[in-house]
């Protein structure tokens, strides 16, 4: 008999040989995916509780969006933003309505829509407000994560994120997240904006206290200041609603999407604003030559409808019930704390017991995916299409691990 001859291993080998170290991927190796499952080179099956950070929510290859991108490929993929096509309006429109706004500019990254953000507050902090040039401040949150560029790290409060990356980019004002009376004394005359996460996921799925979002509003709204909601991983259902500030019933000056807004097939980000603050931008002053392209339009459009009818933001809160009422009985059992809301969660693994990698590869075995982050701190969540079979076959394994561990 010939031993059975497995290709992750090798697969894996393969990929590190030519690659810069800027993950360290569990050692799975996908090659197929539908819905809420994946499947690796030696063909075995894993939930997948981690959906592209939430790139995923409307689940792997959801075949709407799918079939909108089929379609699409058999058009026109990419013109010259020096032309207009046909998706571009739709597009718009449609998630100019979804956020209640007049005006959307769409971008590629997460990454690139924060940049574009920024841009857009100092611009209006000097055009608007009357910021003199070269002055303006943004107040940002310790332990923020908005992505990866030059300027964005210059006000990253994690090491690993910023270290060796200088000089860095004035302008930013650093204060602790959930903390009002911090944020009102880091506010002054040359303040043109408030970026902040509505739940900060890489930095553990910290939800603040209840009031904190609105008293930022008022802060803002008594100093002149653009309340920047960056929706990237916290929006488009993953909470249970459209977007994580309706839990506290606020409404952002500028929303700055990406990720799910791609459907898990191309990268579409976005940010929406009203036309007295996006308003400032006139051509030449900003772009992307992939921004708003026709295979990301046809795709966010199908996203924007899906969004629409209100199926997804539910299917999270309810099923969001499910996953924290399980999670809520492993504590005490080897987990410290859980918190998040809906199809999110940040799960604590009492350190005593295993590292939150440890727990990671412990899952992968028993066929769920998940990363951790911070050391003890395992985040969870799933596409908005997984089951609640699902979601109650990955808690029990997750309760094995634990088992398994305690001896
Ligand atoms: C809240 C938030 N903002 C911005 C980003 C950056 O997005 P991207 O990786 O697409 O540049 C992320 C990515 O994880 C994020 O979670």
């Amino acid at each position: 008999m010939t031993a059975v001859e497995f290709l992750t291993p090798a697969a894996l080998e393969d990929a590190e040989r030519c690659t810069a170290h800027n993950y360290h991927p569990l050692p799975v190796v996908i090659t197929e995916a539908e819905g809420a499952w994946v499947t690796d080179v030696d063909g075995r099956r894993y939930l997948d509780f981690l959906a592209g950070y939430s790139a995923l929510n409307f689940g792997h290859r959801n075949p709407t969006l799918i079939a909108a991108a089929h379609a699409q490929l058999d058009r026109v993929t990419l013109t010259s933003r020096a032309f207009v096509h046909d998706q571009f309006a739709e597009f718009c429109h449609r998630l100019a309505a979804l956020c209640g706004k007049d005006l959307v500019l769409p971008m590629n990254t997460g990454a690139e829509a924060v940049e574009t953000a920024i841009k857009v507050a100092r611009k209006w902090g000097y055009r608007v407000k009357g910021v003199p040039d070269g002055s303006a401040s943004i107040v940002v949150a310790a332990n923020n994560f908005h992505g990866r560029t030059t300027t964005i790290v210059s006000f990253s409060t994690d090491p690993e994120a910023k270290n060796d990356y200088g000089p860095y980019t004035p302008g930013f004002r650093i204060v602790p997240y959930g903390d009002a009376e911090a944020l009102a004394a880091a506010v002054d005359d040359t303040t043109v904006a408030v970026l902040l996460e509505p739940i900060q996921g890489e930095a553990g799925v910290l939800v603040p206290p209840a009031g904190y979002f609105t008293a930022v509003r008022g802060i803002c709204d008594d100093h002149n200041v653009l309340f920047i909601a960056d929706e990237i991983q916290s929006g488009l259902g993953r909470t249970g609603r459209t977007f994580a500030m309706e839990h506290e019933g606020v409404v952002p000056d500028m929303y700055v999407l990406g990720k799910a807004l791609g459907g898990g097939i191309v990268p579409v980000s976005a940010v929406a604003a009203n036309r007295a603050v996006l308003g400032v931008l006139k051509p030449g002053e900003h772009g992307s030559t992939f921004g708003g392209n026709p295979l990301a339009c046809a795709v966010g459009i199908e996203v924007v409808k899906l969004l629409e009818t209100g199926e997804f933001q539910k299917r999270s809160a309810v099923l969001g019930e499910v996953l924290h009422g399980g999670l809520a009985t492993l504590i005490g059992k080897g987990v410290v704390a859980v918190r998040g809301r809906g199809l999110w969660a940040g799960v604590d693994i009492d350190p005593a017991l295993m590292t939150g990698r440890q727990a990671c590869e412990r899952l992968a075995a028993r066929g769920v995916l998940a990363k951790d982050t911070h050391g003890s701190t395992i985040r969870l969540a799933p596409p908005l299409v997984v089951t609640e079979e699902e979601l109650h076959h990955a808690i029990a394994q997750f309760a094995a691990i634990l088992a398994e561990a305690r001896g």
